[in-house]
């Protein structure tokens, strides 16, 4: 043992018999997202019961997520009585917040054991484990080993849907030593990037050397982590918070629009871009290189905020080209099973697909296979699918692909999705008359709604929203009821803010014919990206063709094209569907839907319907559309 490892021994037993003597909450960092770690000696479970009373008044800091983003709901989530969220926050009964709002929310704390909580009680949505549930729905209000304690036999995999569980929330009531400097209430605040201790206690008018012992960390400098709670030591009931507004998102500057024509110029910038993207795989590996040289030894220095947490989940999955060792192996079904994750093993695979035998092959690298007497969809990949694995994770949604498990195997992922008995939508819509296949109108309608809807919940319900770049009739696949769901979330992202707010990239990737013009010209993202693209999926399934067979002159935009349309009326739709499909589609409704399509191929991302108006519109096209036949 070097000299180094003596004294930090040494501060450690110091700072662990000052523990002692103060008796305060410790603050207990990462372990709390350590769900497989059996040990819940500590405040893992929740803070002890050390204070002056059983009881007392406490409050907790929620951020509003859209789920979860008026005065009735998180009142509801947090067992809080909503007339005091309403008075202490400043607003309405009726209010709503907008997301990421810090909200203030009062509850009566008290002593149940050996913890202080309060007692909530939640419905398990769909996919959720016990870290799904703490971390993000509970914004680490709470913890999984909490929770877990608080259902005795009910492990993580055995939560279903609409379950309903208790969850206790991490409050505390103060010490007699903070009542002796006149602290009355203890805040729980989760904390979240770019937090410092020092910014915590001032964002709440509390002394940060209090804030210190409340927790006790031995200094302002202490690491603390993402998606924990702090304690902050309050003398009186904390007002409104008025959060700093966020940074303004990072502009990198926009690529050059590319030169019209001209292979040769193209050549170039092909080139540029391969170079640019080797500069830049060459110094990711640097870091990673560096990183883990330099973290070992680093750690305790860090800075007041680590991704350490986070990592914690996300690092095994980026070791894409791992070569499978047992570790690796381990880590991974620890990940797994706390999102819910099934880990296959690749003879599991083999017998499923029959050895990927080429009458499994369904296309690409996707392959049939049974597992479990059911379907499923098998896709093999080289690369990093950690992107595509965190997405499918979040979201759940019948109208997108679920993802049911992974495998890794020399070097290559496996990714095991829910099998869509009728294929891809593209396969439907082109090919018409040949074996008779035939899409009716009616049907086009519950598709078309159908990927508005799943769309709808990526922009509106994920957290943060989440744009599929992608989106296009083969990456529409449709189950034996002829029900649509969205695939492939390969190039998918977060806008990184809320809905409507725009990041750029410099990364153009995507499908020609369906990408929208800011984003081909300045690599501008946000959901009406998604919007202008489901616009082109739209125009081609009442029409049959394909996007490419619009563009007669380069200089025209789809825009132009559909105003054309839209003024002429009925006599401007033979232009764009032909007269024997026209003749089975009712004509009123046709125009209506060409109008929409329309709104959603506006050059300007802003005019452009947001995804849930969309929906809105298709449901009363379908509702109209059933009335017809009868
Ligand atoms: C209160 O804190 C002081 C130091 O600030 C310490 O000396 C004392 O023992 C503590 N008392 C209790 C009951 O924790
Ligand atoms: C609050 O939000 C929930 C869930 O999003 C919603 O069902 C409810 O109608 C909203 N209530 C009010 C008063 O806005
Ligand atoms: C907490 O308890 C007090 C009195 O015991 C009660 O008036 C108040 O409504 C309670 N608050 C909540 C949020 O339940
Ligand atoms: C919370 O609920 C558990 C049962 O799930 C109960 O044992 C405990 O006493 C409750 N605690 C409080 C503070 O209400
Ligand atoms: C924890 O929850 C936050 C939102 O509360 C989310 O941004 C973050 O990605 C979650 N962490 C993990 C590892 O899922
Ligand atoms: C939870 O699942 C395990 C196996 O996955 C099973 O043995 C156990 O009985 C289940 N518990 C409950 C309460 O359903």
């Amino acid at each position: 043992m070097d000299s180094l490892s003596l004294i930090s021994l040494l501060t450690l037993c110091l700072f662990c018999c000052s523990f002692l003597i103060q008796a305060q909450q410790p603050y207990v960092g990462r372990k709390t997202t350590d769900c497989e770690n059996p040990d819940t000696s500590d405040s893992v479970l929740g803070y002890n019961c050390n204070g002056v009373s059983m009881s007392c008044q406490s409050y907790l800091v929620f951020r509003s997520q859209p789920l979860f983003n008026n005065v009735t709901s998180i009142s509801n989530l947090l067992s809080s009585d909503p007339s005091q969220v309403a008075t202490i926050n400043e607003v309405s009964e009726t209010a709503t917040f907008r997301t990421n709002q810090m909200v203030i929310v009062p509850v009566n704390c008290s002593c149940s054991g050996d913890h202080y909580q309060k007692n909530t009680s939640y419905t398990v949505g769909g996919g959720e484990g016990y870290f799904l549930i703490a971390n993000n729905t509970f914004q680490a209000l709470s913890t999984c080993q909490a929770i877990q304690n608080q259902q005795p036999g009910i492990s993580t995999r055995n939560l279903t849907a609409g379950m309903r569980i208790t969850v206790p929330l991490r409050c505390a009531c103060p010490t007699k030593n903070q009542t002796d400097v006149g602290i009355n209430y203890l805040l729980s605040y989760p904390i979240a990037e770019g937090d410092t201790i020092q910014g915590i206690s001032e964002l709440f008018g509390a002394d940060p050397e209090r804030t210190l012992e409340a927790n006790q960390l031995p200094d302002l400098r202490s690491t603390i982590f993402f998606f924990t709670s702090l304690l902050v030591p309050l003398r009186d009931p904390p007002s409104r918070v008025t959060a700093p507004s966020p940074p303004p998102p990072r502009a990198s500057p926009p690529p050059p629009n590319s030169p019209p024509g001209g292979s040769s110029n193209r050549t170039w910038i092909y080139i540029l871009v391969g170079v640019l993207g080797g500069v830049g795989l060459i110094s990711v590996v640097c870091m990673v290189i560096f990183c883990m040289f330099f973290r070992k030894t680093k750690k305790k220095t860090d800075p007041i905020i680590s991704s350490e947490s986070l990592e914690a989940y996300e690092k095994p999955l980026e070791k894409s080209l791992d070569d499978g060792s047992q570790d690796f192996i381990d880590s991974m079904s620890s990940i797994a099973q706390s999102i819910n994750l099934k880990i296959y093993k690749f003879e599991e695979l083999q017998v499923a697909t029959d050895d990927f035998s080429t009458s499994n092959h369904i296309k690409g690298s996707v392959y049939r296979g049974v597992i479990n007497g059911d379907f499923a969809a098998i896709k093999k990949v080289h690369g990093d699918v950690s992107k595509e694995i965190q997405i499918l994770n979040k979201v759940y949604h019948s109208n997108l692909i679920r993802l049911s498990g992974v495998c890794i195997n020399q070097g290559n992922w496996y990714l095991v999705y829910e099998y869509a008995a009728n294929g891809a939508l593209s396969d439907w819509i082109f090919n018409r008359d040949d074996n008779g296949k035939y899409f009716s109108w009616k049907d086009q309608i519950q598709v078309a709604l159908d990927v508005a809807t799943g769309l709808n919940y990526l922009h509106s319900f994920t957290n943060p929203p989440h744009v599929h770049k992608d989106l296009k009739t083969s990456n529409v696949l449709l189950d034996g009821d002829f029900r649509a769901k969205i695939t492939n979330f390969a190039l998918a992202r977060s806008t990184g803010g809320g809905e409507g707010e725009f990041a750029l990239t410099k990364h153009i990737v995507g499908t020609k014919g369906y990408m929208a013009p800011e984003y081909l010209e300045n690599g501008l993202v946000s959901t009406k990206l998604d919007v202008y693209a489901f616009g082109v999926l739209l125009l081609e399934v009442i029409t049959g063709k394909e996007v490419t067979a619009f563009y007669s002159d380069e200089h025209m935009n789809l825009s132009d094209i559909l105003s054309n349309v839209v003024d002429n009326g009925r006599e401007g739709l033979k232009d764009l569907i032909e007269p024997s499909m026209l003749e089975n589609y009712p004509s009123e409704l046709v125009l209506v839907v060409v109008q929409l399509i329309n709104s959603c191929l506006k050059q300007n991302p802003t005019v452009r319907p947001a995804m849930d108006e969309i929906v809105k519109s298709l449901s009363r096209i379908q509702t109209a559309s059933s009335a017809l036949d009868s």
